[in-house]
């Protein structure tokens, strides 16, 4: 028996939230550690569709969920969420919810600075496509060592120079960009009126975490974004601003490395990418149209369609690498359904040369063009598909060829939309 780290193989969207609703039946815990209200996490449970975006997916089923300290908090947002789910029938307390309390909080200050600057670079043309979340300018602050932290709410006496510390970074910024600045009471109001509502959920979760471990609880680390939008191995700059990769669930949620286990990377059986960046396998034709509006891909938080293309192995086989992916979830898999010939990517030209793997260069990422392989489509639906023999000859020998190109098996295959509609191959908890 072992803990078990889901993450997301491409660029996000692949669908963790389903997989991780579907894992967290065998899990005692889960935790997000890394991300923040980006995320738009999908689950499916008869019918009844439930979208997480800062709480972790295993709420849904009652389990210990966990905010780690990897997490960025929205405050505002977190409140928001909860009233939402509790609207759906789902119990949110501090015995089921807890949040870490060095983990860094998204003001109003930071969703301002992100949308600024991509209102910005819009017209320069350099903007990320973020989620206009704040996620960017809180990390910034995390790391630049000014955030007010989760914590930080339970002490008020230490807040004001925490507070004229922010300031003094964020009206320089403001000024600089032309708007008004922020005074030291609307700050202090904003965290005044949301600390009553986080505070009960504070713990120390680096030794929670160590307590349901010693006693032998299985632990789901669910990732959000991909590894591809990964800070330092993603498609710079076109990523998010945490580490996505499956080695920041220990760092993230204050367990060490050793309590990781099975890293499961859930894979979209085609590629699809919401904002700006590089995207070597786009289709702007019909076939992309067709993945685009049978997977139903339009972002969960933001509204925007997703980008739609072919399988990229060469991606998803450095994942394998940079994640220590030991095997996937290939997810989707009956939206290729009827499509006559599927092409997967297994390697790219760069500048007339062959190449293998991503290019680490923002240059070279625009210019490398995919080499395809063709394989044969098929025509049965495998919608519901519960059984390996409920799918056709040809759908398994494309998940054969994905396996065999990327370098991992596949554990677990999901043909909708549905908790149930899951194929177990091999089970990620016992290893
Ligand atoms: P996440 O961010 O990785 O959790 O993925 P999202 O929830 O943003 O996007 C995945 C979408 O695909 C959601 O709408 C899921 O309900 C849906 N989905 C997940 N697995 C499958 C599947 O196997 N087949 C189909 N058709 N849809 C799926
Ligand atoms: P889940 O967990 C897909 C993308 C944004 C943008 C970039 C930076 O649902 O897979 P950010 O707001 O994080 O600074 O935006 O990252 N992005 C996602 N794309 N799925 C996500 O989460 C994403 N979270 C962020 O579109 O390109
Ligand atoms: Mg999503």
């Amino acid at each position: 028996m072992t803990n078990v780290v889901v993450i997301g193989s491409q660029w996000g969207d692949e669908g963790k939230g389903k997989i991780v609703d579907w894992l967290s039946e065998r899990a005692d815990v889960i935790v997000r550690f890394q991300g923040g209200h980006n995320a738009g996490h999908t689950l499916v449970v008869d019918g009844v569709s439930y979208k997480l975006a800062l709480l972790p997916s295993g709420l849904v089923r009652g389990k210990l969920s966990v905010i780690g300290n990897g997490v960025v908090v929205d405050p505002h947002h977190f409140v928001a969420e909860v009233e939402k789910l509790r609207a759906q029938g789902v119990a949110v307390t501090p015995d089921v919810l807890r949040i870490a309390e060095n983990a860094p909080l998204i003001l109003s200050l930071h969703r301002d600075l992100d949308a600024m600057r991509e209102d910005a670079a819009s017209n320069s043309g350099t903007k990320i496509g973020t989620t206009r979340r704040g996620i960017g300018p809180a990390y910034e602050d995390k790391v630049g060592r000014r955030a007010i932290r989760v914590g930080d709410l339970a002490e008020p006496e230490t807040l004001p120079a925490k507070i004229d510390r922010l300031l003094t970074h964020h009206n320089a910024l403001r000024r600089g960009m032309g708007v008004d600045e922020i005074s030291f009471d609307a700050l202090h109001d904003e965290l005044s009126s949301v600390a009553e509502h986080v505070l009960p959920y504070i713990d120390q979760v680096w030794r929670l975490l160590d307590e349901q471990r010693k006693a032998g609880a299985r632990i789901l680390f669910e990732g959000a974004q991909g590894a591809l939008l990964d800070n330092d191995h993603g498609t710079y700059p076109f990523v998010t601003s945490s580490n996505t990769v499956a080695g920041q669930a220990a760092a993230g949620s204050g367990l060490g490395p050793t309590a990781l286990g099975y890293v499961l990377g859930i894979t979209k059986a085609y590629t699809t990418r919401v904002g700006e960046g590089p995207f070597p396998c786009e289709l702007h034709d019909e076939i992309g149209q067709h993945l685009s509006t049978v997977g139903r891909e339009v972002g969960v938080n933001t509204g925007r369609p997703r980008r739609c293309g072919w399988f990229d192995a060469v991606l998803v086989r450095q994942t394998v690498k940079t994640s220590g992916i030991t095997g996937i979830a290939l997810t989707k898999l009956d939206v290729l359904d009827g499509l006559d010939e599927l092409k997967i990517c297994v390697g790219y030209t760069l500048d007339g040369k062959e190449i293998d793997y991503l290019p680490a260069s923002q240059a070279a990422q625009a210019r490398v063009e995919p080499i395809y392989i063709t394989l044969e489509g098929w025509k049965e639906s495998t919608v519901g598909a519960r059984k390996w023999a409920d799918l056709p000859a040809q759908a398994i020998k494309y998940v054969r060829q994905v396996e065999e190109l990327i370098g991992a098996p596949v554990a677990l295959l999901s043909t909708s939309p549905e908790r149930e509609d899951t194929i177990l191959v091999t089970d990620p908890f016992e290893g």
